[in-house]
């Protein structure tokens, strides 16, 4: 399991500490959480995507219904009694929903001193706040998503007052240098 796009590169699960009942927020293939499962975490994961979700579920027939989630994640931990030691997301849910809403409903849902820690693709300069792209050409009805883009020092704002104290927001360097690096979060 790594946090960016550069296969074997950088640091791996170690980032979750000593969790061991976790949350991936937006699992999209379920990769990364069968890599936990089977490595004995009591891992679940939330994705909005329901042909996703299906194919999730094909792939790993063995995992069930309640490992793979299928709602946006904001509904989730909004009627979600059970509390998680951490959550995660890698290029996920993190990115394509408003910080805004998100940080205090993974806050609410992480249990005392649980950390939430994800990546995605540094914001391009001067491009911060949610970025519109469409989806599936430009004629027809309209498709698009909404990506969240900021610097470091805005998702350390965004994290402290959504309730998170200690917090660590870093550009990780590409394994090539002057290529695009990660954005790595890590807080509790
Ligand atoms: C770029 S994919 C990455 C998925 C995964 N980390 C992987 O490597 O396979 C982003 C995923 O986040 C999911 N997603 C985006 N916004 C979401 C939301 N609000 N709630 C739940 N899932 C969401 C998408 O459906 C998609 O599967």
């Amino acid at each position: 399991m790594r946090w960016t796009q550069y296969g074997d590169h950088g640091p791996g699960h170690e980032l979750l500490g000593d969790a061991q009942r976790v949350l991936e927020l937006g699992f999209g293939t379920g990769r990364h959480l069968m890599f936990l499962l089977e490595r004995g975490f009591d891992v679940r994961g939330v994705d909005l995507s329901p042909l996703g979700v299906a194919l999730a579920l094909e792939r790993y027939p063995e995992v069930g219904k309640s490992r793979f989630a299928c709602a946006d994640v904001r509904d989730y931990l909004d009627s979600t009694s059970e509390s998680f030691e951490a959550m995660y997301s890698v290029f996920g849910a993190c990115w394509f929903t408003d910080p805004h809403d998100l940080l205090t409903l993974v806050r609410k849902r992480l249990s005392p001193g649980g950390r939430l820690v994800f990546s995605q693709p540094p914001a391009i300069p001067g491009c911060y706040g949610p970025q519109g792209m469409f989806k599936g050409g430009f004629a027809g009805e309209p498709m698009f998503l909404r990506r969240y883009d900021y610097t470091p020092e805005a998702w350390g704002e965004l994290l402290r007052a959504a309730g998170f104290h200690d917090v660590e927001v870093l550009i990780l360097d590409a394994p090539v240098a002057g290529n695009i690096g990660t954005l790595l979060v890590r807080s509790s």
